[in-house]
Formats: structure tokens, sequence, C-alpha cells
């Protein structure tokens, strides 16, 4: 028995020695030490062993269990040392730099745009992207025969309803809910099936700008759009009118804004292509048709509307020159700004 009870000390040291879990530690604790163990088997047959070999093989049983607890602790101390040791932070290694989320061009640009319109006495207000023929066009005076409900231009959903091709929808929403005086400005995401192209995406945003109350003006609309120019591109914007048509409006116009890197100045000038004039948006006199159809009264209240095209803003002012750029999932891009 005295060979048996050494050969079991000196396995079960030896495999302590070796564990480096504080779970296989337990495991061997309840092998070596527990109730069923072969040690503990040995002591209880220890009475049975002849009286002179008793105390010989107690004694060698007992310092067993002894050393084979001793070994227990202390690993289990060690072990538990060196989790705690992993667990501290080591403040001498590189830090772990975190990443820092940041507003995507168009959307601070758009930010910045309603902020110069608050400033203006204008509300900020949003409407849906997932928009009817209603409000995207009948509402908007463009007859079911304008070319602009062509299918070409227009997403229309299954199951029916569209993908609004413009924000000008929102001019409708915000009528139909608000009497007048209103001035709102609502930007947003607005799809189109065009081909895609350098300066043509399938989604694009603008931002509408309507204001309606008595003897609004043509004036006022200049007024508004240069003082837009003036605060995000150019302190020096000068605003011009190209005659137009839009259903909605009447008289309608294109707007440009004079160059603000070349001031007209370059002839090779690569925004304005040498004539000292960028293109931004339309805008008009908001058409008597659109009053009547929200319930406004067309001889009482006058209004004019803008669109405003927020990747041309965004492509003058950084010097962008292709429109795929700003949705395009290489993130190099819109980490820069
Ligand atoms: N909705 C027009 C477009 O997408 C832009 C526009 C023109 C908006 C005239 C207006 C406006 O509010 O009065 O081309």
């Amino acid at each position: 028995m005295l060979d048996e009870i050494e050969a079991l000390r000196r396995q079960a040291l030896a495999q302590i020695a070796a564990v480096d879990q504080l779970q296989a530690l337990e495991e061997l604790r309840v092998r070596h030490l527990g109730r069923r163990s072969r040690l503990r088997e040995l002591m209880a047959q220890l009475g049975a062993l002849p009286a002179d070999q008793r105390p010989a093989a107690g004694s060698a049983a007992g310092g067993a269990q002894k050393a084979l607890q001793e070994a227990l602790d202390q690993r289990k101390t060690a072990l538990q040392e060196a989790a705690e040791a992993g667990a501290t932070p080591d403040l001498t290694l590189p830090g772990h730099r975190p990443l820092s989320g940041r507003l995507h061009p168009l959307h601070s640009l758009a930010e910045e745009l309603s902020s110069i319109f608050q400033r203006l006495g204008f509300t900020v207000v949003d409407g849906p992207e997932i928009e009817d023929e209603y409000h995207n066009f009948d509402a908007l005076n463009t007859p079911a025969d304008h070319p602009a409900r062509d299918l070409h231009a227009t997403f229309y959903l299954e199951g029916g309803g569209l993908l609004r091709t413009q924000t000008s929808t929102v001019q409708i929403r915000v009528m139909e809910t608000t009497p007048p005086p209103v001035r709102i400005v609502a930007p947003g995401r607005c799809y189109r099936r065009d081909a895609v192209d350098a300066t043509h995406h399938f989604a694009f945003h603008q931002i509408e700008g309507l204001c309606v109350d008595r003897q609004v003006s043509l004036a006022d609309l200049k007024g508004t759009l240069v003082a837009m120019g003036r605060q995000v591109l150019d302190p020096q914007t000068r605003v011009r009118f190209r005659p137009h048509f839009f259903p909605f409006t009447e008289p309608s116009v294109e707007y440009d804004f004079s160059c603000s890197l070349c001031r007209g100045e370059d002839r090779g000038c690569r925004v304005c292509k040498g004539t000292g004039w960028i293109e931004i948006g339309g805008a008009g006199m908001v058409h008597p048709a659109v009053f009547t159809s929200v319930g406004y009264d067309p001889e009482q209240y006058t209004g004019f509307a803008f669109g405003i095209g927020i990747e041309r803003i965004a492509m003058i002012r950084h010097g962008i020159d292709d429109i795929r750029l700003f949705l395009d999932s290489d993130l190099r891009f819109t980490r820069q700004f």
C-alpha cells in the first residue's frame, strides 16, 4: 500500500503543477481528494491492515493528503493572481483609437442650409419619401399627361405609391394642414429613374422652400436666395433668374449663383465652365392652382417657392466632380469631411 500511495502522490502533484485553468484544478481536487478518490479508498482500508503496518501506511496516506491539499492551494492562488494581472490594463501599451462617427457631408450641409433659413424665419419640416401621385404631381398642378410623370423618371412602387421625385411634395403636405402664412424649408432625399453618371444619381437631395403670405413677391424670393448664397458659398454672391417652366409656379425660373470660385474672372474655370454662373435650382411664384388644391385663397395670398440641389452646392464647395461619390460604399471619400 505504501508504494501505491507514493505513486498516487507523485502523479497527482505532477498533474497539479501542469494545470493552468482554475476549472481544471478544481476537477483535480475532486479526483484526488474527493470522497470517491483512490486515496480515500485506501484510507478506508487502513483498519484492515495488520497492526504493524498500520502506522506507516496511515502516516503516508495522511502525508499525501496534506501535500496534495497544499499543492492545490498554492496552485489556485497562483492561477488567480495570473488572471488578475491579465485583467489589469497595461497602461504602457498603445491605445485603441476610438471609431468616431461623423455627419455625412450632404447631411451637414443640409443642416447648415436649414439653419441659414431658420435665421430668416423659416421652420424646418420633414415629409415622407414614399409618396402618392396626388402629392407628388396632381396637387402640384402636374396633370396625368405631363412628361414628369413618365415612367422613366419616377420609381413606382408595387401596390401603389411612388418614391418622391422632388421635395415639392412637402409644400402640399404643409399647406394642407397649416393655414397661411407659412414659411418652411424641407430638406430630404428624392429619387428618379435617371441613368447614373457623374452628374446624375437615382437618389439625390433637395431642400424645398415655401413662403406664403399676403403680398409676397419675386423680389422676396430673390432676396432670400441671395442671403442663402452669401452665407453658404461666397459673401459676394449674386443671383440670376432665367425664365423656365414648372407646373406649380408662375412665373417660374431657374436660378444661378455667380461663380464662387472665379467670380466670373476665369474663362477656364472648371466650376462655372467660364460662364461666371452656376445653376443651383428652380423657383417661382406659387401657381394659383396649387393654392386652390390646398384650400388657400389665391386672391388673398401669394407665395414663392424654391428647390435647392444639395449635391450641387456640396460639389461646388468642395470641388467634387462626381456625384456618385456621395453614396459610394467606399468610405475613403466620406471620411475626408
Ligand atoms: N421641384 C423642382 C425640381 O425638382 C424644383 C423646384 C422648382 C422647386 C420650382 C420649387 C419651385 O419649389 O418653385 O426640379
